[in-house]
């Protein structure tokens, strides 16, 4: 180390602070990585790693980023989930002989991002920090560019995990020890993080010290040791990371446990709420539906509100009651949306201003977004000029309140700041002439001299009589007086010798030098002292950070009620009816994302009926492509609507609010790809049975798909069971299990219902309209035509089919076989399946290429001669059919060729 160069120990003495974080090291006009950071932000930024010399023959690795392009390489560091520990120069260069001093300014990690340019404006950017107990957890949340601020507790991991996917954080904070590994989230990544820190007692300090009280009493958190915990070491964090106070975090808020819906990760995805901006196909969400908010506070609330509905029908109202305003009076909400259009970030520009890194150019933002403010009060309380007068909504009265700014602020920013000042608060040229006393001193005493300067010459002429007289200026010698030797002899005594030319000298005066220094300098005074203005104006945000947060908070609540009520009236949205009891009745109910998708006139809408005293379970058949998915799905996005506060595509909706919503979508229809095996479809399914109440929602979509026909079946069957007798939850199932639509004559709540095709000879056309009753047949052969399966495999599958049909009615005529109708006996209408059976069943003829089908018929063939020699394999060893007895069809009942099935 000692040989090590007097810089190179100064990096290492930074690096030592900061061993989890790469370090960028300040250089001139580069952020340079050094060592392992090198090699890895080359990796991971396709940088050249170059090397620099530290020492006599020794070279160390190095990687330089370009300052003024920082942003860009620090966003896809943060997005890959590392720290970056940002180290600069604290002083002028120029003022040193020295080393110049350098410190680390700032820790950005991804939970710890201010920056606009490394910010989605429409998704909030939590940092989480779990501190885990003997008997549950607690939870703390922040978003360090808006203020928010939130803590809570709980005692199963899966309300953590569940509470987490509400909030969606970008980091989440452990404790350093061991049990931290139980709480790292999927996508989201974990920093270990000193486990004392976490500690109550110590939290409690840290926490009281932040916020400048006596008792944490007031945030409800003396009785909740764990979310103090939690709280006090993510304000620890964040106090370490950001090098300095944290003004905008000023309160905590206590989340109630259970005042939301619970819409697990899973369901989010199966249901299609929301995807990632970056991913193909955001637009075909819900969000994508739904979010016409106008500005980046309003279109983050609506994110919040999809993730975590309502559950108290009351306080559903109060936010449909809003919404409804807007809905019927068309000009209020065309006049706010306008005006919201031009108001900006209020929240994160406040966050930024209050927190150090605001520009000159947030601030000129945050002025012309308070002067658009004051316009939003009257359009939300006084009636529009025609039209009715908007029914009272006390949700809006009480926004409008809270829209008042802080008038002298705006008065100030306006005064204060030029109209459009450049991004560096240093270099001047953003205080508006007229409002700084010293600032303006300074400019006109500059301007004075260099008006001086410029009448110099003249005036010199005229004195000294010297018509060939020249004020000039150039960089070294600076302003001069310049006079031909022939005029020498009536240079006057005053001047000072400053050079000699050819044919004549260069002369300077006492005054000159004076009006010179003051010409030179004036720009960099001007700029330093514009600089303490810019301070003091972005004090005087700081110290209004309250009513702007609350400002911030109205106008994006303000904004999606307008925004719902947009989307209701375009899409021809209904008011959805809350109730206390378990009813779910919906008439005319359509899919909200795919009547945008296939257009609005070719959607074909759909009823639903379930209530306590009827049926509450569904089971959904019918063929491949009938709508089965999408029905049960447009059921569950229509409770997460009406729960959020909007209206729903329907004519008519009647629901007895959700407590929390399960999905099980099987392996062929998972849409986040690839995630789906038998054994996480089962955690699932287990999940849905222990954790479902009779206030549930379950939707389920082909559970049982991943293993063999008779497994899942009868997995799918006992599910459905459980479900009746012991959870009472609200279900929905699409299945093409038929057996299953038996379970409506054995168990009192369980109904049929069928997607309708119409049946046109050889083909089939899909309704896409649900009735009662249970469908006849699966048309997957129709399916397969219609994508495309060449003819001859088409036709081969319809004679497999007939003799599997003729083979399987064979067996099952006596009916009796089934025995009671309530004795839980599975009635397995096939002998146990042989392996061809088995294959044709799982295939996914729609999916199939023509080559993969031809492939597949001849392994069929080949399984079916390999049965024909020595028997089925699986049937020697497996279990007896039912009755116990193994019937002779053993033999894999298939047609002979050329046995046309169609009669
Ligand atoms: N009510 C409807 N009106 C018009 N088109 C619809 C309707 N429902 C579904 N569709 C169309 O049919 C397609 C297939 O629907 P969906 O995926 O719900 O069928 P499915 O019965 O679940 O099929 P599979 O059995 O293959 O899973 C959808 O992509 C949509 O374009
Ligand atoms: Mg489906």
């Amino acid at each position: 180390m000692s040989e090590l160069t007097p810089m190179m120990r100064q990096y290492r003495a930074l690096k030592d602070q900061h061993p989890t974080a790469i370090l960028l090291f300040r250089l001139g006009d580069f952020f340079e990585a050094f060592f392992e950071d090198a090699h890895l932000v080359a990796r991971e930024l396709q940088l050249t790693l170059t090397s620099r010399p530290v020492a006599k023959g020794r070279r160390i690795p190095m990687c330089g980023i370009p300052h003024h392009a920082l942003h860009s390489y620090l966003r896809r560091l943060i997005d890959r989930g590392h720290r970056v520990a940002i180290c600069d120069q604290v002083e002028d260069p120029k003022q040193t002989r020295t080393l110049v001093r350098r410190e680390v300014v700032r820790v950005v990690t991804p939970g710890t991002v201010i920056e606009d340019d490394l910010l989605s404006a429409r998704e909030n950017n939590f940092l989480a920090a779990v501190a885990p107990g003997s008997h549950g957890w607690g939870l703390a949340l922040a978003d360090l560019s808006t203020g928010e601020f939130y803590a809570t507790e709980g005692e199963t991991p899966a309300h953590l995990s569940e509470t987490l996917a509400g909030f969606r954080p970008r980091e989440l904070l452990v404790p350093d020890d061991s049990e931290a590994a139980a709480f790292v989230m999927e996508d989201v990544p974990a920093t270990p993080y000193d486990a004392h820190r976490f500690d109550p007692a110590a939290a409690d300090r840290t926490l009281r010290e932040h916020l400048g009280v006596a008792t944490l009493d007031a945030f409800g958190l003396s009785s909740a040791p764990l979310a103090t915990g939690a709280a006090g070491a993510l304000v620890q964090y964040l106090r370490e990371t950001q090098k300095g106070p944290l003004p905008h975090l000023r309160s905590v808020r206590m989340l109630p446990r259970t005042s939301t819906m619970i819409l697990d990760d899973a369901t989010q995805r199966a249901l299609g709420l929301w995807a990632h901006p970056r991913d193909a196909g955001a637009q075909d969400t819900l969000l994508g539906v739904l979010d016409l908010t106008e500005t980046p506070m309003g279109g983050r609330l609506l994110r919040r509100w999809m993730r975590q509905p309502l559950l108290d029908p009351e306080e559903i109202r109060t936010r449909l009651d809003a919404v409804e305003m807007f809905v019927v009076t068309a000009p209020v909400r065309e006049a706010l949306r306008t005006h919201l259009r031009a108001i900006g970030d209020i929240e994160r520009l406040a966050g930024r201003l209050a927190h150090e890194a605001g520009t000159p150019r947030d601030l000129a933002a945050l002025r012309n977004a308070l002067e658009a403010l004051p316009a939003l009060g009257p359009i939300l309380t006084s009636p529009p000029d025609s039209g009715p007068a908007p029914p009272a909504a006390e949700e809006i009265r009480a926004r409008a309140a809270a829209l008042a700014v802080p008038p002298d602020l705006v008065e100030v920013l306006r005064r204060g700041l030029v109209d459009s000042p450049p991004l560096s608060p240093k270099d001047g040229g953003l205080i508006r002439p007229g409002f700084d006393p010293e600032a303006d001193r300074l400019r006109a005493g500059s301007q004075a001299a260099r008006e001086w300067m410029a009448g110099l010459e003249a005036a010199e002429r005229s004195r000294t009589g010297i018509r060939s007289l020249k004020v000039g200026y150039n960089q070294v010698m600076g302003y001069y007086i310049e006079v031909s030797k022939a005029n020498e002899h009536l240079v006057p005594r005053e001047y000072i010798r400053k050079g000699t030319l050819v044919g004549a000298e260069r002369y300077i005066t006492a005054e000159m030098k004076d009006r010179e220094a003051l010409i030179l300098t004036a720009e960099e005074r001007i700029a330093a002292r514009e600089y303490d203005v810019f301070c003091g104006l972005r004090d005087a945000v700081r110290a209004q950070i309250a009513p702007l947060q609350a400002a911030a908070g109205a106008v994006a609540e303000v904004d999606v009620y307008a925004a719902l009520a947009e989307a209701a009236v375009r899409h021809r949205y209904v008011r959805p009816r809350l109730a206390d009891e378990r009813v779910f009745r919906i008439v005319g109910g359509r899919h909200p994302v795919v009547e945008q998708a296939i257009g609005v006139d070719r959607f074909v809408p759909n009823d639903l009926s379930l209530d306590p005293g009827g049926p509450d379970i569904l089971i959904v058949t019918g063929p491949n492509f009938g709508g089965k998915s999408t029905y049960i799905r447009q059921a569950a996005l229509m409770v997460v609507m009406a729960q959020m506060g909007s209206f729903v595509p329907a004519r008519e909706a009647e629901i007895g609010t959700v407590d929390r919503i399960f999905t099980r979508v099987g392996a062929s229809d998972d849409l986040a790809a690839g995630r789906s095996t038998f054994l996480t479809e089962m955690i699932e399914v287990a999940r849905i049975l222990t954790q479902a109440t009779a206030r549930s929602l379950v939707i389920l979509d082909e559970v049982g798909r991943g293993t063999s026909t008779y497994d899942g079946m009868s997995l799918a069957w006992a599910v459905v069971e459980d479900l009746h007798d012991r959870v009472g939850a609200r279900t929905l199932f699409a299945t093409h299990y038929h057996e299953l639509t038996e379970l409506a004559s054995q168990l009192a709540r369980v109904a049929n219902a069928q997607v309708l095709v119409k049946e046109d000879g050889q083909d089939i056309v899909f309704l896409h309209r649900v009735a009662v009753g249970a469908a006849a047949s699966s048309y997957g052969i129709h399916v397969a035509r219609l994508a495309g399966v060449p003819d001859p495999v088409i036709q081969r599958a319809r004679e497999v089919l007939a003799g599997l049909e003729a083979a399987s009615a064979s067996q099952r005529s006596p009916r009796a076989r089934r025995g009671p109708s309530r004795s839980r006996q599975l009635p397995l209408p096939l002998p146990l399946p042989s392996p061809v059976e088995e294959a044709l069943r799982q295939a996914d003829l729609s999916r199939m290429t023509p080559i993969e089908a031809l492939n597949f018929l001849s392994t069929l063939r080949a399984l079916l001669e390999a049965g024909a020699s020595h028997g089925p394999p699986q049937r020697a060893s497996g279990r007896p059919g039912p009755g116990g007895e193994r019937p002779d069809s053993t033999v894999i009942p298939f047609p002979s060729q050329g046995t046309p099935r169609r009669t």
